[in-house]
C-alpha cells in the first residue's frame, strides 16, 4: 500500500465524513444542509483525492453507493432470527379481537400501548452492522434464508453505511422496508414506455424488481428509499424497554424512520389512527396498504411470543385493495382538445381502490401494444389514490379464445378526417383541427372553465348539445349567443338562460394570464400562462415573440415555445383573439415597469389550511402577480408557508424543515404593503 501523507488522509477522512453527513440531511431527513453546488464542489474534491490515492478509498465513502460490478448470481443468506410476517385484520371487529386477544394473554384489563406504524408497500429488507458498519444486506427469503443483495443495499441513499451516533450496538440488524415512492415510480415506468419497454405492475414490484438486479449500478439508478422498522439480532451495552424507544435509537443511529409513526394507548386510539391515515393514503409520496399496530413494551411482546409465523403482538389493519381483475369488454377512441386520440377501456365494473371502476386509459397506441392487451381478455386494474385507473397487466392464462385484436382507428370518430402520428412523439391526433366537433367542444370546455374564463353554469354537457345543434362554432361564438336557440335545449328554461348570458358577460372582465390559459395553447397551463403573462404584460407582445425570445424566459422550454409561437402564427387563431376582444373581452395590461423586481421571483410558496377573507385562488393570484410560484407540498425549496385553520402535515413539515410559516392576517398585511 502506498503511504499516504497524514495529511490528505486527515482531509479525507473529513470529507468522507462531511459528505455522509450531508446525504444524512438530503435524504434521511428531508433537509438538505448544503446546497447542491457545495455538496458536489466536496464531492469532486473527494474523487480527487480518491483518484490520486486509490488505496484510501474507505467502504463508507459516498462514492461507493454507485453500484459495482455485476453479479453472475447472489448468495444466499440464513436470518440469525427469521423473518416472520403479520397476521391481517380487515376491520375494526377483528382489530378488537387481536386487543381481547393479547389482554387475555397477559391477563390484563388496563389498556395497552402500541405503536402505529403506516404498512409500506416495498419489500422487506435486513441489514446486519456489526460495531457501526454495513456487513450485509438481506432479502427476506422464505423468512429463514434470504438472498445477498449487499452491493445494491448500499447504493441506497438513505441507509447508512456506518452508524452515527453514540452507543453504537456491537451488532445491529435493522429491518424495514425498501420502497419506491410514487413519483420514481411513475417516472421508470414513464420511461420504459418510451421506449416500448416492460412497465412494473405497481411499486412494490418496481422495488421488488430493483433490489434483484445482478447489476448493482441498475439499483442504483432507481430512487429506492428505506424506512427502518424493527431490529433483529442486537447485541449491545443497554437495551431500549419500548418498540418506540428502540425506533428512537435508531433514527440517532442515521436510519429514516417513517413521518406517521405515532404512540397510542387502547384499541379505539389505533382505530382513530387507521381513518387517520385512511384520509391521508392517497396524499402520501409512496404507498402503503395498511397499518401495522405493534405492542410498545418489548417485555410484553416477549411475554406474547409466536405462532406459527407470526407475532402475537403485532397485526396489520389492510387497507382496500388498489388492484382488481377484471374484463375488458371494449374499447373507445376518444379525441381530446388538442386531437390527441385515446384509447378508454370499457371493463366490467370493479371495486378497486375504493371506487367502482368501469373504464381506463389505455394512453395510446404503443400501450395497447405493449400490454398486447385484447377486448375479452381478463385484466388487472390498478387504481391508486385519485390516479385515473390504468391497466397494470393482461393475465394471459385465462385469454378467451374469440379475445379480439384492438385495431387503432385511421380516421377520426368524430370527423373522419385521418389521423396523423408526428415523428417522435407517441400520440396519433386527428388532423381535423377545429372541423372537428369533438376538438371545437373540448377547447370551449376549457375556455369556460374555473381556471380560465371561468364561466358558470356552461358545463360540459351544454357545450356538447350547443356544439351538436350547431349554436355556437367557436369560443367567439359565445359571445354573440342568439338566446332564443338556447331555450328549450335540455334544462334551458328562460332564467337558466339569463342566469348563462349574464355569467358569460361577467366573464369578459379577465386577467391576461387567465385568458392566455383559456385559449388552450398547447403545454401551456395556468402556470406558464402566468409566467407569460409577467414576463411580457401584453398579449401582442407574446404574438410577436420567436421561439427564441420565448426560450430566453425561465421556465419555457423549447417545445411549449414552439407551441406558443406556432400558435400566434395560425390565422384562424388571431381571429379567435380579434373577435373576442371586439365583444368585450378584456384585461388590464401588466404594466413591467411598476410591476418593479417582481419582489417574489424565484420564490415558492405553499398555502394550506382553511382562509377567512381571501379564497385561495384570491391568494394564489396575488402571489403569482408578485413573481411566487404557488406549490402545492412543502419541500425543502419552499420559502414560505401560509397556513390557515386546520392546516395538517404540510404545517409540521414546514416548522420541520425551518421554514417561515405566515397566517392570513399576516399575508394581507403583506400583500397591502405591496406597491
Ligand atoms: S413489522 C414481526 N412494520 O409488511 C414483524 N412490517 O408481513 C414483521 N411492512 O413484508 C414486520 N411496513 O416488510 C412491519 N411498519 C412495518 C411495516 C412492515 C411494511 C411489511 C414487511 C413485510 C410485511 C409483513
Amino acid at each position: 500500500m502506498a503511504l499516504i501523507p497524514k495529511k490528505i488522509l486527515e482531509e479525507y477522512k473529513n470529507l468522507v465524513a462531511e459528505l455522509n453527513q450531508h446525504n444524512h440531511h438530503y435524504y434521511v431527513l428531508d433537509n438538505p444542509s448544503v446546497p447542491d453546488s457545495e455538496y458536489d464542489r466536496q464531492m469532486r474534491k473527494l474523487q480527487e483525492v480518491e483518484v490520486s490515492h486509490p488505496d484510501i478509498v474507505t467502504e463508507d465513502s459516498p462514492t461507493q453507493r454507485v453500484g459495482g460490478m455485476a453479479l453472475q448470481s447472489f448468495s444466499q443468506i440464513t436470518h440469525g432470527l427469521p423473518m416472520l410476517s403479520l397476521d391481517n385484520a380487515f376491520s375494526d371487529a377483528e382489530l378488537q379481537d387481536f386487543e381481547r386477544k393479547v389482554k387475555d394473554r397477559l391477563n390484563q384489563t388496563a389498556d395497552i400501548e402500541y405503536v402505529c406504524e403506516p404498512k409500506l408497500d416495498g419489500a422487506a429488507v435486513s441489514i446486519l452492522y456489526r460495531d457501526g458498519v454495513l456487513v450485509y444486506g438481506a432479502t427476506r427469503g422464505d423468512g429463514n434464508i434470504g438472498e445477498d443483495i449487499t452491493a445494491n443495499v448500499r447504493t441506497i441513499k438513505s441507509v447508512p453505511l456506518k452508524l452515527q451516533g453514540h452507543n453504537i450496538p456491537h451488532l445491529l440488524e435493522v429491518r424495514g422496508e425498501i420502497y419506491l415512492p410514487k413519483v420514481g415510480f411513475d417516472a421508470l415506468n414513464e420511461a420504459a414506455r418510451a421506449v416500448g419497454g416492460k412497465t412494473f405492475v405497481n411499486p412494490r414490484n418496481a422495488a421488488a424488481g430493483s433490489l434483484r438486479q445482478l447489476d448493482s449500478k441498475v439499483t442504483a439508478s432507481r430512487p429506492l428509499e428505506m424506512c427502518a422498522y424493527s431490529v433483529g439480532q442486537y447485541q449491545a451495552e443497554s437495551t431500549p424497554t419500548t418498540h418506540q424507544d428502540m425506533l428512537q435509537a435508531l433514527c440517532g443511529w442515521g436510519f429514516k424512520l417513517n413521518d406517521y409513526v405515532e404512540t397510542v394507548t387502547g384499541v379505539d386510539a389505533c382505530a382513530d389512527y387507521y381513518q387517520r391515515l385512511a384520509k391521508r393514503r392517497n396524499k402520501l409520496p409512496y404507498d402503503i396498504d395498511g397499518i401495522v399496530y405493534k405492542v410498545n413494551e418489548l417485555a410484553l411482546q416477549e411475554r406474547l411470543g409466536f405462532v406459527a409465523k407470526a407475532p402475537r403482538w403485532a397485526i396489520a389493519r389492510k387497507f382496500p385493495a388498489q388492484e382488481e381483475m377484471t374484463q375488458l369488454l371494449g374499447v373507445e377512441f376518444q379525441v381530446g382538445r388538442t386531437g390527441a386520440i385515446t384509447p378508454v377501456a370499457r371493463l366490467d365494473p370493479v371495486f378497486v381502490g375504493g371506487v367502482t371502476v368501469s373504464n381506463a386509459t389505455l394512453h395510446n397506441r404503443d400501450e395497447i401494444q405493449r400490454l398486447g392487451v385484447r377486448i375479452g381478455d381478463v385484466v388487472i386494474i390498478r387504481r391508486a389514490g385519485d390516479v385515473i385507473p390504468q391497466i397494470a397487466k393482461v393475465v394471459l392464462e385465462k385469454r378467451p379464445l374469440d379475445a379480439e385484436v384492438i385495431v387503432f382507428p385511421e380516421r377520426c370518430p368524430v370527423c373522419q378526417s385521418s389521423v396523423q402520428r408526428n415523428t417522435g412523439e407517441v400520440v396519433a391526433r386527428c388532423s381535423g383541427g377545429l372541423f372537428c366537433g369533438a376538438q371545437i367542444k373540448e377547447a370551449i370546455k376549457h375556455f369556460a372553465s374555473r381556471k380560465a374564463m371561468d364561466i358558470d353554469g356552461l358545463g360540459d354537457k351544454l357545450v356538447e348539445l350547443m356544439v351538436d345543434k350547431a349554436i355556437i362554432f367557436s369560443v367567439a361564438d359565445l359571445y354573440e349567443l342568439d338566446e332564443s336557440r338556447l331555450v328549450g335545449l335540455e334544462r334551458m328554461a328562460e332564467k337558466s338562460v339569463a342566469n348563462l348570458v349574464a355569467a358569460i358577460d361577467v366573464s369578459k372582465e379577465t386577467t391576461l394570464a387567465k385568458f392566455l390559459y383559456a385559449l388552450g395553447i398547447r403545454e401551456v397551463g395556468e402556470a406558464t400562462a402566468q409566467t407569460l403573462a409577467n414576463n411580457f404584460g401584453a398579449i401582442e407582445m407574446i404574438a410577436q415573440s420567436s421561439v427564441e425570445e420565448l426560450l430566453e424566459i425561465d421556465d419555457i422550454g423549447p417545445v411549449v415555445a414552439r407551441h406558443i409561437a406556432n400558435f400566434f402564427r395560425n390565422p384562424d387563431n388571431l381571429s379567435i383573439i380579434e373577435a373576442l376582444r371586439n365583444a368585450g373581452v378584456k384585461w388590464p395590461d401588466i404594466d413591467l415597469l411598476s410591476q418593479g423586481a417582481q419582489p417574489l421571483k424565484g420564490q415558492t410558496w405553499v398555502l394550506t389550511g382553511g382562509m377567512q377573507v381571501m379564497s385561495r385562488a384570491e391568494a394564489k393570484d396575488a402571489l403569482q402577480a408578485l413573481g411566487a410560484k404557488v406549490a402545492s407540498s412543502v419541500s425543502a425549496k419552499t420559502s414560505q408557508v401560509v397556513a390557515g385553520p386546520g392546516a395538517g402535515s404540510k404545517l409540521t413539515k414546514a416548522e420541520k424543515l425551518g421554514i417561515a410559516v405566515m397566517d392570513e392576517a399576516e399575508l394581507m398585511a403583506f400583500l397591502s404593503a405591496q406597491p
